[in-house]
């Protein structure tokens, strides 16, 4: 019989996909400054922080930028991202991912989110399940990116719960190993030849239940 007693989630790639804007953001902003970013680029940058995802962008194009500036196009590329997430409503839930919550929530386990994104209550607000959550975990209260574990053991502590009775819903293999990192189990969301190190993969939470929880 499993000990899971709180459920963290990751937020871009598991229950929503907001790859897509951040991606037409930052080539946005990579045009304006005269060289292109592609798709395949913009998978590195999943699950990495906003300045580092700068810097990683600048240094593929080859562009040096002082530390004022590149606050500034930072905010810029920002401005342009949460102008496409206000749009988002409840239809880009990715299948399954509230019925989850909600069949966590009626198991008695507590629900966290655990992201890098500084928008994330904007989203979760925006897709209207703020609710679903007992602790929302982000950008805004944390300095060390996945793999470091600080997000996930922030969520633990504010739910409550032993990082040893958690579990991680993770689509990158960073934010896997923040789990191995802070002691929490660990499911995979995407494909096992990518995700080698999480107890358990799965397509999306369309395919998880609280039964395969109880198995970990
Ligand atoms: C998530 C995304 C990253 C993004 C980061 C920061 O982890 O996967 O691509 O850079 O959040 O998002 P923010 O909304 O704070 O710019
Ligand atoms: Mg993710």
């Amino acid at each position: 019989m499993s000990n899971i007693k709180a459920c963290l989630f990751d937020l871009d790639g598991v229950i929503v996909d907001t790859a897509v804007y951040h991606y037409k953001a930052w080539k946005r902003l990579a045009n304006e400054l005269g060289f292109d970013f592609t798709e395949e680029d913009n998978e590195k940058l999943k699950g990495v922080s906003r300045i580092e995802s700068l810097n990683l962008i600048l240094q593929w194009g080859g562009v040096t930028k002082t530390d004022a500036e590149k606050q500034e196009l930072a905010t810029r590329k920002n401005e342009w991202y949460v102008e496409m997430i206000s749009h988002m409503t409840p239809a880009e839930i990715l299948p399954g991912a509230k019925e989850f919550l909600i069949a966590c929530r009626a198991a008695g386990l507590k629900t966290a989110l655990g992201s890098a994104s500084k928008n994330s209550t904007t989203i979760l607000n925006n897709i209207k399940i703020v609710d679903l959550f007992d602790a929302i975990i982000d950008g805004n209260h944390v300095s060390k990116s996945k793999p470091d574990p600080e997000v996930f053991l922030k969520g633990a502590e504010a739910v409550g719960v032993a990082p040893a009775d958690c579990v991680v819903f993770e689509d990158a293999i960073a934010g896997i190993q923040a789990a191995i990192n802070g002691g929490m189990k660990s499911v995979g969301i995407g494909s096992p030849d990518v995700l080698t190190q999480a107890d358990m993969v799965v397509s999306g939470l369309d395919n998880m239940t609280i039964e395969k929880l109880q198995t970990l």
